[in-house]
């Protein structure tokens, strides 16, 4: 029997995209189709939404308030599977970004217009649309959460099981405890045990206390967060229901991320071919106006944030150019992490390339000429440049922390003389680790056996969807067979 499982998301490519969230959010139909799960995926009509969809799209139910605001639920497509869009103008319809206005601060409502997406996805989930059906929801982020508490205290009580997924801890949705009244929902809402936090309210929580299980999105991660660096004030909960909580690592889009096929490469190669990358290691120098130069050359692609350790890379910057390698870095973030590393670049000229910006087809070509991509994260919860990073033979070093500890395996001796290791860990974020294993990359990097021996390990490993696809499959399953 199909399962049909409604997935709500506040992004998803290729529509809406700020982070990984939204690369997984739109791979997940797609793998779990072959597990015998149709999965039709929920999110807010922002105009880039609403653009994709049919000109005259089917309208399948009409709210004449949604938390005081006129909304349609309306019907789509995204690739091949079911897209269903909550059409509220008054909290979707304007510039800017998902979460936020053009200069990234953000929108003053953000409560009310994820607290009425959830509320519209518990409708939804409970059959407010006649002809659509559910078994299950699965909701993403805090900015889904809602909706497993409007399910939770409907008069009828929840109707259907659930997931939720954690991909980033450190973002809660915490509002005031005066949203409460706007929010409809019953006064035993307001508890410890149900969506109140610290005398507030904290969307992430409401959806924790009140899913049937919890994953996120790597098994180390799903540890970590059980203690207060990674949990965040949330580990409390995490341990109560420690047994409930899981992590399912992400996978990539094989057919995106495929150096044999990339049309934004100008030579395309595989593991037997590694020579090829010459070519294009030459465009991605001439690209960032970077020397040639006989060590590795280091490439980042990034939000510039704290998470990201990016603060400790632009310190270990003059290591990395002393010690003879180039570093090409895209990214955009926090503005004195932007302008510290164009300062950098200023110091090092020919040797450090960097564009503030969003370049997808850049990311392409980074991966395809760079020998090494660096993810220093502070935590991680899956991280997906790495898995690129593999996918290409540009050999990820990375701290040791969340879906990198899982995703990539060490060039310590036992694993080198195996043939298995694919990069290179450090253990804490801190200058002189970073320091210590960039030297380390390096003297991999002069021994060229060695190196091709970490570029094919990865190239060959499978970070295509088909695992993980049928691991959230088995989940679902679990809770939905009838007792
Ligand atoms: P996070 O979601 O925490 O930012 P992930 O590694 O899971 O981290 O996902 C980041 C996604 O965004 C990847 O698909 C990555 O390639 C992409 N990305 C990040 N910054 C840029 C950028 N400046 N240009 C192009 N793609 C980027
Ligand atoms: C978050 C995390 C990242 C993860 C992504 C998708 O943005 O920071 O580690 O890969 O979600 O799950």
């Amino acid at each position: 029997m199909t399962l049909n499982i409604l997935s709500v998301a506040s992004e998803a490519v290729p529509l809406v995209k700020t982070g990984g969230l939204a690369d997984v959010v739109g791979a997940l139909p797609e793998a779990l189709a072959p597990h015998d799960v149709a999965m039709t995926t929920l999110l807010p009509g922002y105009p880039a939404v609403i653009a994709a969809l049919p000109k005259k799209p089917k309208v399948l139910h009409t709210w004449q308030s949604l938390l005081g605001e006129p909304a349609r639920l309306l019907a789509g497509k995204i690739g091949a599977h079911d897209l269903l869009v909550v059409d509220a103008p008054g909290l979707f319809a304007r510039g800017g970004g998902p979460y936020g206005d053009a200069t990234g601060r953000d929108w003053a409502d953000n409560a009310r217009r994820f607290a009425a997406f959830g509320r519209a996805a518990a409708d939804v989930a409970g059959g407010v649309a006649k002809g659509l059906a559910f078994d299950l929801v699965h909701a993403h982020d805090w900015q889904a959460g809602m909706t497993l508490a409007y399910q939770r205290f409907a008069p009828a009580g929840p109707q259907l099981p659930s997931v939720i997924t954690i991909h980033n801890m450190a973002f809660q949705g915490h509002y005031g405890a005066d949203l409460f009244p706007a929010l409809g929902l019953p006064p035993q809402a307001m508890a410890i045990d149900g969506i109140e936090y610290h005398g507030g309210i904290s969307f992430l929580k409401a959806g924790l206390a009140a899913a049937s299980r919890i994953t996120t999105v790597s098994p180390t991660y799903a540890r970590e967060i059980r203690e207060p660096g990674f949990g965040m004030g949330l580990e409390g909960l995490i341990r109560a229901r420690e047994s409930e909580v899981s992590g399912i690592v992400n996978g990539i889009d094989t057919d995106v991320w495929n150096p044999a096929s990339d049309p934004a490469l100008k030579a395309a190669y595989s593991a037997k071919a590694l020579g090829k990358r010459s070519a294009n290691a030459r465009a991605l120098e001439a690209e960032f106006g970077l020397e040639r130069g006989d060590g590795p050359l280091f490439i980042v692609i990034s939000r510039l944030t704290w998470q990201k350790g990016m603060d400790v890379l632009l310190e270990a910057a003059d290591h990395l150019i002393g010690i003879g390698g180039r570093l090409a870095l895209l990214g955009s973030g926090d503005a004195a992490l932007e302008s510290g590393f164009h300062a950098a670049a200023a110091r090092h000229p020919g040797r450090i390339g960097v564009r503030i910006g969003y370049d997808e087809a850049l990311s392409h070509r980074m991966l395809g000429g760079g020998d090494a991509i660096l993810v220093p994260s502070r935590f991680e919860p899956c991280g997906l440049t790495q898995l690129y990073g593999l996918a290409y033979g540009c050999v990820p070093v990375v701290s040791r922390t969340g879906g990198l500890a899982d995703t990539v395996i060490d060039a310590n001796l036992a694993a080198r003389q195996a043939g298995v290791a694919t990069g290179v860990q450090f253990d804490g974020v801190r200058y002189q680790t970073l320091a210590d294993a960039l030297t380390r990359t390096v003297s991999l990097f002069r021994d060229p056996a060695a190196w091709r021996s970490l570029q094919r390990a990865g190239m060959n490993a499978d970070f295509s969807w088909s695992g993980s696809g049928g691991a959230y499959a088995d989940l679902y399953k679990s809770l939905t067979v009838a007792p």
